[in-house]
């Protein structure tokens, strides 16, 4: 059953914890929902892992949708969280709200997720006026890593987490139903859940928060191209998908597949065609 924003919220004040992870197609979608995955993310991480691009910052409103809308369809059930790109939502706060009602009217989001700290407590404001529900992200922002100085771990030093902690409480003031914490101590992470009522979600943010998230296909050890310490890998496909794909190459080539298992049959005697 598709949890209600409601029920997302109260998870946190009865102790349970919040499961989320990423999905861009349809098949992956039902396979997640079909595990009770609270929370599909339509990351702006497709961008890397499905399109090939080197960073976050070139993926467009379009090829969020085109995602997202595969998401829904594979995963009627689930409450899907759609990535507002690079762009979408840094133009002002009228091209934020139009985005965002497009990621809930046309990809049939519940809600929109958003990169950034106090600069976007006035997106995320105009956003829930207008009836789009909000989660913020801070801490390690990929669509500003450059001027993070990478993708490193946030909030090291006390001005720097004094500054996260002051945006969570001014996202959750204006008005976010959640917070993803990217990339900080977990100490850090503790305190900040602590100090807000709404569920924060941790990606390498320590067991503290309320809920986790992963990129679905580093936990499944299908994305070789560099995997973060805080990953951890439930299983190891890349190699397998690998010999399955170099089996079947092998049995195109000397014949082997399709065999009879594989094959269609029937009586008829066709190679009277090859005279007619
Ligand atoms: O785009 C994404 O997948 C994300 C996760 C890293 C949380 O924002």
């Amino acid at each position: 059953m598709r949890k209600t924003l409601a029920e997302i919220r109260s998870m946190k004040a009865e102790g349970k914890k919040i499961s989320m992870l990423t999905a861009y197609d349809s098949s992956m979608a039902r396979l997640l929902s079909s595990c009770g995955v609270d929370v599909l993310l339509v990351g702006d991480s497709l961008g890397m892992v499905m399109l090939g691009y080197d960073s976050t910052v070139p993926v467009t409103m379009e090829e969020m949708l085109h995602h997202v809308k595969a998401v829904r369809r594979g995963a009627p059930d689930s409450f899907i969280l759609g990535d507002m790109p690079f762009g979408a939502n840094h133009t002002g706060e009228r091209d934020a709200v139009k985005n965002g009602i497009r990621f809930l009217k046309e990809g049939g989001c519940d809600a929109v997720k958003l990169e950034g700290g106090l600069e976007m407590c006035g997106v995320v404001k105009a956003l829930v006026t207008a009836g789009v529900p909000v989660m913020a992200h801070i801490g390690l922002t990929p669509q500003t890593a450059s001027q993070l100085g990478g993708y490193k771990l946030q909030g090291k030093g006390l001005d720097d987490a004094r500054r996260l902690l002051a945006e969570a409480k001014g996202l959750e003031e204006a008005g976010a139903f959640g917070l993803l914490l990217e990339c900080i101590p977990d100490g850090l992470a503790r305190v900040i859940s602590e100090s807000i009522a709404i569920p924060t979600v941790g990606i390498g943010a320590g067991v503290h928060c309320d809920g986790q998230v992963l990129v679905t296909h580093d936990l499944l050890g299908m994305f070789d191209k560099f995997t973060p310490k805080f990953v951890k890998k439930y299983a190891d496909l890349s190699p397998i998908i690998k010999s399955s794909i170099q089996q079947y190459n092998t049995e195109v080539k000397n014949g082997g597949y399709p065999g009879p298992d594989h094959s269609f049959s029937s009586d008829s005697d066709y190679s009277h065609l090859l005279r007619d």
